[in-house]
């Protein structure tokens, strides 16, 4: 008899567009997230590629209009990162008040080793007149939507300074491999510490502007919008926030008396983590977690673990808080935003020891 195969699937939020998360707690959250368990997230059904589709212009504040063949990148000076990439909606289902949008559960999150050229040579060959602001990235998938007349790219800016930083990259390949086409295959922007939304899967064109990127991906979602009538206090979702996921045991699990081995992640935009601490009492005193990071690698999730030695039977309320090195801290409660972004709040569970 054969032993039967069994292995986790992408948890299923919606199909057209895909959006999908992945199934995190199911397997070994190391450097690199299995393709087949990488979050998927989309505004629009799949482009349709063409010769074409391996092309990106580069236009606009630019001294020299040029288009960059995938042939071209692939002969340029490159870099290789481990970026965890996070969806600004991850945990969005946690909010007590409930918000509209997809239901993130904790999976909106995954990471890979990103191949790619630094966008900022590629602006140098184009060269950026002083006029130039932002930076406009357009991906190849378009739709439509409620607010805007006709179809629309999915389409982001970054201000000069994060366009112009070493680590982001224009990039062609995904753990060692061309990048999926789920994933933006062939070129897709991936930019380190912000929220997934920046990183332009499909990339099609970048356009550097002497003003403001007004486009509904940019001011429209992906703000922070305080929940009153007026425009005060709505701010831009950029960098991702300090956070922390329990992996295993989850949530409301029935465990044995012995050693349990609690184990997580925990990344942030800001800095790096520095110190990640459990509470085995609902928050009445904290211990600390083993911290594993990957060497050389700041954009990386770090992995924790604790030995937890348990003899007395009863319920637990088991807390992760993660701290970086901007001396940022996962918060009592998240801040609530009218879409739900950036979800950081104390991570939880409940369990229950016979
Ligand atoms: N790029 C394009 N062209 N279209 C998209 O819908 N979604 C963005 C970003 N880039 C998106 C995109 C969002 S919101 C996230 S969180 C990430 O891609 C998800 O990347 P993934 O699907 O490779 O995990």
């Amino acid at each position: 008899m054969r032993w039967p195969h069994i292995e986790p699937h992408l948890i299923t939020r919606s199909l057209v567009p895909e959006n999908q998360e992945s199934p995190i707690h199911f397997f070994s959250l190391a450097a690199v997230t299995p393709e087949g368990f990488f979050y998927i997230r989309n505004h629009f059904s799949y482009p349709m590629l063409s010769e074409e589709s391996f092309a990106v212009t580069i236009d606009g504040e630019v001294r020299n209009s040029l288009t960059f063949h995938y042939r071209d990148l692939l002969s340029m000076p490159s870099k290789e990162i481990a970026v965890t990439l996070e969806c600004s909606g991850n945990k969005r289902a946690r909010f007590k008040l409930k918000v509209y949008g997809i239901q993130w559960e904790e999976g909106a999150i995954s990471q890979g080793v990103w191949k790619g050229v630094p966008l900022r040579d590629l602006l140098n060959y184009a060269g950026l007149k002083p006029t130039a602001r932002e930076v406009v990235f357009a991906g190849r998938d378009c739709g439509t939507r409620t607010d805007m007349a006709g179809t629309y790219p999915y389409a982001r800016s970054l201000p000069l300074d994060k366009a112009l930083h070493p680590d982001t990259l224009v990039a062609y390949e995904l753990n060692g491999q061309p990048i999926p086409y789920k994933h933006g295959y062939p070129l897709r922007l991936i930019v380190p510490q912000w929220y997934g939304m920046a990183s332009v899967k499909w990339l099609r064109s970048i356009t550097v502007l002497d003003a403001r990127f007004t486009g509904p991906f940019q001011v429209v979602d992906y703000v922070y919008e305080p929940g009153t009538d007026s425009d005060d206090g709505k701010s831009p979702v950029t960098l991702v926030h300090v956070n922390s996921t329990i992996q295993f045991p989850m949530d409301r699990s029935l465990l044995d008396t012995g050693t349990i081995q609690i184990c997580g992640i925990a990344w942030t935009g800001t800095g790096f983590i520095t110190d990640v601490e459990l509470s085995l009492n609902g928050g009445e005193s904290w211990v600390s977690a083993d911290v594993h990071r990957l060497p050389n690698q700041p954009y990386a999730w770090i992995l924790w673990t604790y030995r937890w030695d348990v003899s007395q039977q009863g319920e637990y309320a088991i807390l992760c808080r993660a701290r970086d090195s901007y001396g940022n801290i996962q918060p009592a409660a998240a801040s609530w935003n009218k879409k739900g972004y950036g979800y950081n709040a104390i991570s939880s569970i409940n369990v229950k020891v016979e």
